[in-house]
């Protein structure tokens, strides 16, 4: 990645919010708190604007698709969307389909979604098969992607000396995640995602949560745009204001390892730009929004704090799952907000957070998005069905998923500024956006990596 105006990083100090840091939190955490996720590691790559033509420009779309989308790992399910053998999803990114789909028991594969005849999708929803059998003439392949039968063959004599297998793109899994890659000269997906996250993650036992909630919703704006609606918390104060009074945002740790960030935001102190200090009791009820003189759903005695009693209810929750493992667990993985980003558009968020977002473009347009909310809840027992997909087009609020519960709220206030964002990018009389140097270091993270796939050039697929 080029560095940019290093001399400026290098003379100018560190600027960090007024306030306890996280680290500082971390101090008073009622459990031991791990070396690793103690890190720090923040991004710093110069002061200079990020153009507004990624956001607005079709040309840049375009780069985008041709190296960034091509040659990319991107999360494409869960593992438990394919229980079975002949589990199939539909994975589509801007103008590209893939099925994906279970093999075996230990394998999973992937396939550009065009049949190879005269290239209609094979599949336009997700399902269970045997084989996949081109709707139109017939054409079948099996699981595997060997070609099992062209119906009237006798009329393709061209047939037998071409390669007519389906051809495959890389599947990586982590964490109960899939990923695809169309890149088939693509690194393995362990180095791409390197070991930080790995380590972090594994603490936190991804693979036995199961998918409780699933809300896609239309955007209008670039996928960019929402996606960086949640890479800063800079904005809660504006935004959220209900927050104020016991999320620290400014008070944010930012992180980064190579393809991987995350942005810790502490709550259980108030924001530095509050004007008086909350009582421990205020917070704790703005935090569960329960007003002054209606009982707390949970027990608050003299001298507690909201840090102490909604870390606590938390392992609770987890326990039936986790086992007693949750008592080694610090007050923060089971409070503070881990928002974990895995380069470019997949925030898995660590800990014990259950969020998950996903940012695309919306089809092969660059000037709407879809963007996803999942939800990874623990469970005791069988595994529940991952739940179904619930659509929402661009008038329709986050609340109306009830599945969302308080977030739908939440993520409401954040996406009334997508489409303004997207609309004034336009209006705007300067070339480009500028960004703060410390709490929005992960928006020009994300950039700096894209423009160093853009500079790779052209991938042969
Ligand atoms: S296009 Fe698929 S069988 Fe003809
Ligand atoms: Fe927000």
């Amino acid at each position: 990645m080029t560095k940019k105006d290093s001399k400026l990083d290098e003379e100018l100090p560190l600027g960090r919010s007024p306030g306890p840091s996280w680290q500082d939190l971390l101090e008073t955490d009622s459990r031991a708190v791990p070396d690793y996720l103690r890190a720090e590691s923040p991004y710093l790559n110069g002061l200079d604007d990020i153009p507004k033509s990624r956001y607005l420009s079709r040309d840049w779309h375009e780069l985008e698709k041709e190296r960034l989308w091509s040659r990319v790992w991107q999360f494409a399910c869960r593992e438990e969307h394919l229980p079975h053998v002949g589990s199939y999803i539909v994975y589509d990114i801007a103008d590209q389909s893939y099925l994906v789909v279970r093999v075996s028991d230990t394998e999973i594969k992937a396939y550009p979604n065009a049949c190879l005849h005269r290239g209609r999708l094979l599949k336009t929803y997700d399902g269970r098969c045997s084989e996949f059998r081109c709707p139109f003439h017939g054409f079948t392949w099996r699981l595997d992607g060997e070609l099992k039968q062209i119906p009237a063959e006798w009329d393709f004599p061209q047939a037998a000396e071409r390669n007519l297998s389906l051809p495959e793109v890389k599947v990586g899994c982590w964490a109960g995640f899939v990923f695809i890659n169309p890149d088939t000269d693509c690194e393995p997906l362990e180095e791409f995602l390197g070991p930080d996250i790995q380590q972090h993650f594994e603490r936190w036992d991804f693979d036995n949560r199961y998918l409780a909630a699933h809300v896609s919703r239309t955007i209008r704006c670039n996928w960019k745009i929402a996606n960086e609606a949640f890479t800063e918390g800079y904005h809660v104060g504006a935004t959220h204001p209900q927050a104020v009074t016991y999320t620290g945002d400014p008070q944010s740790q930012i992180d980064f390892w190579g393809n991987t960030a995350r942005e810790l935001s502490p709550k259980g102190i108030p924001n530095p730009l509050l004007n008086y200090t909350p009582t421990e009791e205020e917070m704790l009820r703005d935090a569960l929004d329960v007003r002054v003189g209606e009982p707390l759903p949970v027990s608050f005695e003299q001298g507690d704090t909201l840090r102490g009693v909604l870390s606590a209810a938390g392992r609770e929750r987890f326990r039936e799952s986790f086992g007693d493992r949750v008592d080694e667990i610090t007050d923060a993985e089971f409070l503070d907000a881990w928002n974990y980003m895995v380069f470019p558009n997949f925030h898995p968020w660590g800990a014990f957070n259950r969020i998950v977002y996903r940012f695309r473009p919306n089809g092969d347009d660059h000037e709407t998005c879809v963007f996803e909310i999942m939800y990874l809840a623990p469970f005791a027992g069988e595994r529940p069905p991952p739940a179904e997909v619930v659509h929402l087009g661009p008038d329709d609020p986050w609340t109306d998923a009830e599945a969302l519960e308080k977030l739908g709220m939440v993520v409401e206030q954040d996406t009334f500024n997508m489409e303004r964002v997207h609309q004034g990018l336009k209006v705007l009389r300067r070339d480009g956006i500028m960004l703060s140097r410390y709490q929005e270091a992960l928006i020009r993270w994300r950039h700096d990596l894209i423009e160093a796939y853009i500079a790779r050039g052209p991938v042969q697929l």
